[in-house]
C-alpha cells in the first residue's frame, strides 16, 4: 500500500456541484466570477441544490420557503442563553446549536428524499438566525427574529444589529456569501460526505462539517488573518512583523492553498471589496496593510492569498465582530455542504479508506504486574 499525505491529489468521488479546473471555480458549470457579479445568494443556493438557476417564480417560492423556516425553536435560543457565553467561541456555539436542532426535528432521521430536502431548507434558513442570536445573547441583547421581507444577506445583517442595513453593506455581504458557497471537496465538505455516507442524518453531517471548518487551516483562517492585522496595527509595522514570521518559518494565515497554485479566483473579488469598503469606512489602513503583506508573502514565498485573506478586512469593514467571521463562512458554506450531502445520499456508498500501518510489530500481552 502506498499513501498520499493529506490525500493530496486523490479523487475521492464524482460530483456535479462545483469544479476547480485550471484555477477556475464553477458552481454547476457557472463561473464564480459571473455569479459574484450578478447572482443573489438565494439563487446560488437554488443552483447548487437543483443543478440549474431558478426562474423568477421558482426563486420567489424558494425565498419564501427559506423565510418560512428561518425561526429557530425557542428551546435553542434558551439553550444558547445557558452556554458559558463569555468563554464559548461562536463556532463552538454554532456546532452545538445545529446538533441540538436535530432534537427538535421529528423528521431528523427520516431518510426519504423530500424529508432530507426539507431539512436542508430548515438548516440553511436557521443557520443565520442561530449565529446572529448567539452574537446578541453574549452582548446581553435579545435576539432579533428574521424578517420575511428582507433577502438572505440583508436579513443576516438586520438580525445581527437590529437595524436595516444599507445597500452597500447588503451587496458586499451577498457577494461574500456567493463566493464562499461551495468549493469542491474541501476538508469540511469531505467531512460532511464521510459522515452522511454512513447513512447518518443531515444534522450530523452539518455538525461534523462545522467542526472541520472551525480549524485555522480551513475556515478559521479568516479570523486568524484579522488577529494578525490587529497585531500589526499599522502599515509601517508590516515589514518587520512579516519578516520575523517568515524567518521563524511561521505560517502566514490567508496564504497558500492545497488546490490553487496560480491563485484563488475568489481572492481578487474580496480584494476589490476590501479596497472599496475600507475607503467608505475611512480605515484604508486595513487594505493597505493587507496589500503590503500580500506583496511580501507572494514576493518571498511565492504564496498567493486565498479566500480568507481579504475577507478579513471586508467583514471588519462591515462592522462584524472578528470571531463571527468563521460562523459567517459556515452560513454560506452550508449551502454547499447541503448540496453535497443530498448528492451523496442520491448515490451512496460508505467512504472507508485504508491506512498504511507503521506501528510496532507483533507484540505479546504482558500481565500488568510484570510491566
Ligand atoms: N505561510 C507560510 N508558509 C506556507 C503557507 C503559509 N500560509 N502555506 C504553505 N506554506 C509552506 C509550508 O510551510 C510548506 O513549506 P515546506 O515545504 O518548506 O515545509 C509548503 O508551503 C507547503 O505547504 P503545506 O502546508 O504542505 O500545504 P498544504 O497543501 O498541506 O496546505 C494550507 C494548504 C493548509 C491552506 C496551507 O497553505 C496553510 O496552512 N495556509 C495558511 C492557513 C490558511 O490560510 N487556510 C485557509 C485555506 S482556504 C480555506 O480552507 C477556506
Amino acid at each position: 500500500m502506498s499513501t498520499t499525505r493529506g490525500l493530496e491529489g486523490i479523487v475521492a468521488t464524482t460530483s456535479s456541484v462545483s469544479s476547480i479546473i485550471e484555477s477556475v471555480l464553477t458552481y454547476q458549470g457557472y463561473d464564480i466570477d459571473d455569479l459574484a457579479d450578478n447572482a443573489s445568494f438565494e439563487e446560488v443556493i437554488y443552483l447548487l441544490w437543483n443543478g440549474r438557476l431558478p426562474n423568477s417564480t421558482e426563486l420567489s417560492q424558494f425565498t419564501q420557503e427559506l423565510a418560512d423556516h428561518a425561526e429557530v425553536p425557542k428551546e435553542i435560543i434558551d439553550q444558547m442563553k445557558a452556554y458559558p457565553i463569555d468563554k464559548v467561541h461562536p463556532m463552538a456555539a454554532l456546532r452545538s446549536a445545529i446538533s441540538s436542532l436535530a432534537l427538535f426535528d421529528e423528521q431528523a432521521d427520516v431518510m426519504e428524499e423530500e424529508a432530507n430536502r426539507l431539512k436542508a431548507v430548515k438548516i440553511q434558513a436557521q443557520i443565520p438566525t442561530i449565529v446572529t442570536a448567539f452574537s446578541r445573547i453574549r452582548d446581553g441583547l435579545e435576539p432579533v427574529g428574521p424578517r420575511s421581507d428582507l433577502g438572505f444577506a440583508a436579513n443576516f445583517l438586520y438580525m445581527l444589529t437590529g437595524n436595516e442595513p444599507d445597500e452597500i453593506a447588503v451587496n458586499a455581504f451577498n457577494k461574500a456569501l456567493v463566493l464562499h458557497a461551495d468549493h469542491e471537496l474541501n476538508a469540511s465538505t469531505f467531512t460532511a460526505r464521510v459522515c452522511v455516507a454512513t447513512l447518518s442524518d443531515v444534522y450530523s453531517g452539518i455538525t461534523a462539517a462545522i467542526g472541520a471548518l472551525k480549524g485555522p487551516l480551513h475556515g478559521g483562517a479568516n479570523e486568524a488573518v484579522m488577529k494578525m492585522l490587529m497585531e500589526i496595527e499599522d502599515v509601517e509595522n508590516v515589514e518587520p512583523y512579516i519578516r520575523k514570521a517568515l524567518d521563524n518559518k511561521e505560517k502566514i494565515m490567508g496564504f497558500g492553498h492545497r488546490v490553487y497554485k496560480d491563485g484563488d479566483p475568489r481572492a481578487k473579488h474580496l480584494k476589490e471589496m476590501s479596497k472599496r469598503l475600507t475607503e467608505i469606512t475611512g480605515e484604508t489602513k486595513w487594505y493597505e496593510m493587507s496589500t503590503k503583506i500580500n506583496e511580501m508573502v507572494t514576493g518571498e514565498k511565492g504564496l498567493l492569498p486565498n479566500v480568507d485573506f481579504y475577507s478579513a478586512s471586508v467583514y471588519h469593514s462591515l462592522g462584524i465582530k472578528h470571531d463571527l467571521f468563521t460562523p459567517i463562512f459556515a452560513v454560506s458554506r452550508a449551502s454547499g455542504w447541503l448540496a453535497h450531502i443530498l448528492e451523496q445520499y442520491s448515490n451512496n456508498r460508505l467512504i472507508r479508506p485504508r491506512a498504511e500501518y507503521v506501528g510496532p510489530g507483533k507484540q505479546t500481552y504482558i500481565p500488568i504486574e510484570q510491566r
